[in-house]
């Protein structure tokens, strides 16, 4: 056996101190302040890869924007409550450009982040229908939504996927729907954390089905157009970035400007609302707030009662980036493929050392390399592995916390380093011989 990268006891004492009982469920913020720790205490450099923040610089169109309204006085006013009219229009024009889908203005609403976005979601959509309290995920997921739910007391059922691709969605997702106490359903795509992508079949099924039963489909893009495998940079042009949008007037957007800008400083996002439910009033509103629509209650009710808008110099910035984006002037895919090079590499290195992926199809193709992918070691739990792992100086988060039921870890690509490809490739060769495979 030879001696791990980090002593193996800086490693255990940290995670005693920090009364971790099974390093499956630690959270993020935990792997990362362990994984700070050992590196402070040891001196030797970690590969991150549990954090999902984007390692890249902010798009120099948006923080010129942002400056320029800034010195404009913008700071003092209250930004309009259905947001900016240049990114409303601008917001139009990009889900026309890049998904080709008609969404009015109207119903391309600024928040402050996705996060934000899915938050009031999940209200709008709790709150239609009475018998309708659920929302069901189609894991697996990004864990801080289930956490919203906690915080707002709602109920959330879940799935992982991996088991219903394909034509198998649709029973598995029936089965849910039937019960009729479903909202909404809400899933990534390209995902975080396995970068699955749901081909035009499955979201086909997801549509009908969210039609049939009268469902509200939330389809989070944090990861815009981030599926590598094809061109999808060029505006108003085919290839598009597949959606549900094609297969339901059900339906609501949630486009990020965090990691397809590289802004996620700014908190900035739009959420955009189909034409047909923005104008649709539920009984529920009416009990509530003595009416509305699902457009008028989305903005002047839930986001009003939230933040009273969005930061008015980010709905700048992300105007600026769209209109640059929708006009062929500012290939944004450009500027984050360097995300998908490096997974190719960090993969590489992995599977070469007896790692396998533990999401590796999209039916029957491989995955697009991306901002995440996910390993698994034979015979190694996600929790065994994750810890296995710190011992050579390797972060990353268990699959566990996602709601995945597959053993095995994400690793996210942001943080990597031109230099630690070499450093990962010695560290996961002691790994292997240190974990021989009967
Ligand atoms: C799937 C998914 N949705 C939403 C978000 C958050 O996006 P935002 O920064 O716009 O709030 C993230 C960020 O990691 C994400 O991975």
């Amino acid at each position: 056996m030879k001696n791990t990268p980090i002593d193996k006891h800086i490693i255990d004492e940290t995670i005693n101190e920090f009364q971790i009982k099974d390093f499956a469920t630690a959270t993020i913020r935990e792997v990362k302040a362990i994984a700070a720790k050992a590196e402070q205490q040891s001196g030797i450099e970690f590969i991150k890869m549990e954090m999902g923040v984007p390692g890249l610089l902010p798009s120099a169109i948006g923080v010129k924007a942002e400056i320029e309204s800034l010195e404009n006085g913008i700071a003092s006013i209250y930004p309009d409550i259905n947001g900016l009219p240049e990114l409303k229009n601008e917001a139009s024009r990009f889900v026309k450009a890049f998904i080709n889908v008609d969404i009015n203005a109207e119903g391309c609403v600024p928040v402050t982040g996705s996060m934000q976005g899915t938050f009031a979601s999940f209200l709008t959509c709790s709150q239609c229908d009475p018998q309708k309290d659920t929302i069901l995920f189609i894991d697996p997921g990004f864990p801080v939504q289930k956490q919203q739910l906690v915080v707002m007391g709602a109920k959330h059922e879940s799935f992982d996927v991996y088991n219903y691709r394909g034509d198998k969605l649709k029973q598995k997702l029936e089965s849910y729907l039937e019960k009729g106490n479903i909202s909404a359903i809400i899933y990534s795509n390209p995902n975080n954390p396995s970068w699955i992508c749901l081909n035009d079949d499955e979201l086909k099924i997801i549509g009908e089905l969210a039609t049939k039963y009268d469902v509200i489909v939330l389809e989070d893009l944090a990861y815009f157009a981030m599926d590598f495998r094809k061109d999808l940079s060029k505006p108003f042009t085919e290839p598009y970035q597949s959606s549900v949008a094609h297969y339901t007037d059900n339906y609501i957007l949630l486009i990020s400007g965090s990691k397809a800008f590289s802004y996620a400083g700014q908190r900035i996002g739009v959420s955009c609302i189909s034409n047909k439910l923005y104008h649709r009033s539920y009984p529920g509103f009416t009990q509530r707030y003595g009416g509305g629509t699902f457009g008028t209650v989305f903005i002047h009710r839930v986001l009003y009662a939230l933040s009273s808008g969005t930061s008015h110099s980010a709905q700048f910035a992300m105007a600026a980036m769209l209109r640059a984006a929708n006009d062929g002037k500012y290939n944004f895919i450009e500027d984050v493929k360097v995300y998908g090079n490096r997974a190719h590499k960090l993969k590489e290195i992995f599977l070469r050392h007896g790692f396998h992926l533990v999401y590796d199809k999209d039916m029957d193709n491989p995955l697009a390399d991306g901002f995440y992918f996910t390993i698994g070691y034979k015979g190694m739990t996600s929790g065994e592995l994750a810890k296995e792992l710190m011992y050579y100086g390797v972060s990353a988060i268990s699959l566990v916390t996602t709601g995945s039921e597959q053993q095995g870890l994400r690793a996210c690509t942001s943080f990597i380093q031109d230099h630690q490809y070499e450093q990962l490739d010695e560290r996961m060769k002691i790994f292997a011989e240190n974990n021989p495979k009967s």
